[in-house]
Parts: structure tokens; sequence; C-alpha cells
């Protein structure tokens, strides 16, 4: 009989500072009833008929080239996929499976910038009209004007994240490459003021902050900046650094005894060309479950023989089995000193 772990993670070494709960006061009880499955679905390992989440990755295109980014480095190695931008027509068959079947949310990003769609707006409008509770997706903020931030609240966004590293010029643009401090600041300053302008106080906004060794003395400063202007700001670890700060090789980090990733219940990954996947990290598409154009996600979710696989080598104890999840970043049984500290 497989044995059952007790808990189930997500990820361990995201961390977040809860600002401000405003946003969260505006959110009626869908959105709180979507929050509650999203917990209990993996502790119970209960299986909907559709993800609850879906990744959408509108593009994979982007107009930045981050140091720490899994884009970049693909793109280093001549991995990455056909560039370019997901059909509204696969995105609107996206949307119109998943609301009846229990769809509460979508991230219009994976490996690209999602400002990049001349469509995103429709998109955005699009989700909402059909029923998504909570339409989210992060962005470089070098591309949003102040009119494309009015048309996004007007057509419905329900949460955006910035992801800004830094606020020390050189830092950010030594990491972001291609971004400029003064750019992201203006634009995100811009949503807040659209934000208020238009009454949307539950729209909620996040920054967030990738810890590596350019800006790990840093994170004081950044929180003392956005706390008092978002309402959460995340900072999680550098997912490639890590290994090399540790000082060993992927495979020589200490792993979790046990561990059973909560993603498996909660949310699936369609890429740019309906390539569709079951864990958020891997870019290298080394867990594909298949293909959303030709299959239906439902039946991509419930019955592909990798989810399967996944689901059972997880809720038995035996994540190892799977040489990605062996590998992964959230399994590490550390993390490093600069990561370990707590914040009020
Ligand atoms: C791949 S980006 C795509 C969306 C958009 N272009 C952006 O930068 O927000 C999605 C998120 O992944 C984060 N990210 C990129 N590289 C990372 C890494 N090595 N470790 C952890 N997070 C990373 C980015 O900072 C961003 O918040
Ligand atoms: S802007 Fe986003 S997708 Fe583009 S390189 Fe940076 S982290 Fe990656």
């Amino acid at each position: 009989m497989p044995r059952t772990p007790t808990q189930t993670f997500v990820n361990k070494n995201l961390h977040s500072s809860a600002c401000s709960n405003q946003w969260l006061e505006g959110r009626d009880e869908a959105y709180k009833a979507y929050r509650r499955n999203w917990h209990e679905y993996p502790k119970n390992r209960h299986l909907s008929e559709f993800p609850l989440h879906l990744d959408i990755d509108v593009t994979n295109l982007c107009n930045l080239r981050c140091t720490m980014c899994a884009r970049t480095i693909l793109n280093h190695e001549n991995a990455l996929p056909e560039l370019g931008y997901m059909d509204f027509g696969l995105f609107t068959s996206l949307i119109d499976q998943g609301v009846p079947l229990g769809l509460a949310s979508i991230k219009l990003n994976f490996l690209g910038e999602p400002l990049l769609h001349p469509r995103i707006v429709d998109m955005v409008a699009y989700a909402k009209q059909a029923g998504v509770i909570d339409v989210m997706f992060n962005t470089n903020a070098m591309l949003l004007t102040p009119s494309l931030s009015e048309a996004l609240l007007r057509a419905g966004l329900d949460s955006i994240f910035f992801s800004v590293d830094s606020v020390v010029k050189e830092t950010l643009e030594r990491i972001r490459v291609g971004a400029r401090l003064e750019t992201v600041l203006e634009n995100i300053h811009s949503f807040l003021e659209a934000r208020k302008r238009l009454g949307r106080a539950e729209v909620q906004v996040g920054v967030n902050m990738v810890l590596m060794e350019e800006n790990k003395d840093e994170l004081d400063d950044f929180l003392a900046y956005w706390r008092p202007l978002v309402d959460r700001v995340n900072w999680s670890h550098d997912h490639h650094y890590i290994f090399r700060s540790a000082g060993a090789s992927v495979d020589e980090c200490a792993r979790l005894e046990e561990f059973c990733c909560a993603q498996l219940w909660q949310r699936a990954i369609v890429c740019v060309d309906g390539e569709c996947l079951p864990c958020c990290l891997d870019a290298k598409r080394e867990l594909s479950v298949g293909n959303a154009k030709t299959t239906p996600v439902s039946e991509l979710w419930t019955s592909s023989p990798m989810f399967e696989r996944l689901r059972r080598l997880h809720s038995g104890g035996d994540y190892k089995a799977v040489p990605t999840c062996r590998r992964c970043v959230f399994t590490l049984a550390d993390i490093p000193p600069y990561m370990r500290r707590e914040v009020e």
C-alpha cells in the first residue's frame, strides 16, 4: 500500500509580506471559496474536473533578457520553442472549456512578457466576461503605459505582480537587462494611480523580487520602498543560483525525504503552442502531458499518463522517482543562509 505523506507543499522558499488587505476586503465569496479549494484540493487529494488555475503563456517573446530567467538561459542554449503569440482562438477555447468545469483563475504568462501580446486587453476582458474569478499576470512593467493600465483595469484585471528585483538603478538594470528603473517605477506608480482613480481597490497589486547574488543585501530597502505602496511584496531565491550558492551540483543537494507537490491538484500550464505542462518550473518541457490544441484540457488533467504517474508517485511518498522533481528547487532540504530570515 502506498503511504500517504501528511503534508503537501507548493513552494516553501517563496516568502511573502502582506502590506495591505484592502484588496481582499473587496473580494467576493466566490473568490474566497476558490482560495479555500486551492488549499483543500491538494490536502484531500481531490482531483477536480479541470484545473482550478491555468498559467497561459500568451507569448514566449520578451522585451528583456533578465540574467536569472529560464527564458534567457534557454535562449542562450538555443532551446526555446518557436517564438510567437498565442492564437486568440486557442485562448478563448481554454476559457470556454474551463469555466463551466471550475476554472477559477488564470495567469497570463509563463516564459514571456504578457504585455507584448497585441490582444492582452481583449484576453482579460474575455476571461472576465466568461466568469474567471481571478485574472492576473506578472510583468516587467516596461510596456505599461498609462492608457494600457487604464484599459486593463477597465477590462477587469484582478491582480498584477510587478517583477522589479531592485529599486537601485544599477542593480535593476544589471539584472533586468533592457529595463530602465525610472520607466519601471513611473509605470507602476501610474498603474496605482489609475487603480485609485477608477475605484478598483479590490485589484491586488504585488511586487516581486528574486533574491540573488546581485541584490541579496537589498531586501530591507526593497521592502521599505514598496510596503507603503502595494498590497504584497513577494521574494524568492533565484531558482538557478541556489545550486551554485550551495556549492553543490543540483544532484548533490540534500533533498526533502517527503514531498508532495500541491500544484498537481491545483494548476496546469498551457504554453504558447498549446503544449500542456504540470509544473510551473518545467521550462524545458520534460513533463509534458500533451497538447491542448488536440486534446481537451479536462482529459489531459484527469487522465494523461504523465499526470497520473506524477500524482501517484508524489502521494505515495516517492517523488524522487521523477528525475525532474528530484532536481526541483522546491524539494531542497535547505535554503541559502541569506533566505533564512523572518520579516514582520
Ligand atoms: C518568467 S517571468 C514572465 C513574466 C514577466 N516577463 C515578468 O518578468 O514578470 C515570471 C516570473 O518569474 C520570475 N523569475 C525569473 N527568473 C527567475 C528565477 N531564476 N528564479 C525565480 N523566479 C524567477 C520573474 O521575476 C517573474 O516574476
Ligand atoms: S522580463 Fe520576465 S520573461 Fe523576460 S527575461 Fe525578464 S523575467 Fe524573463
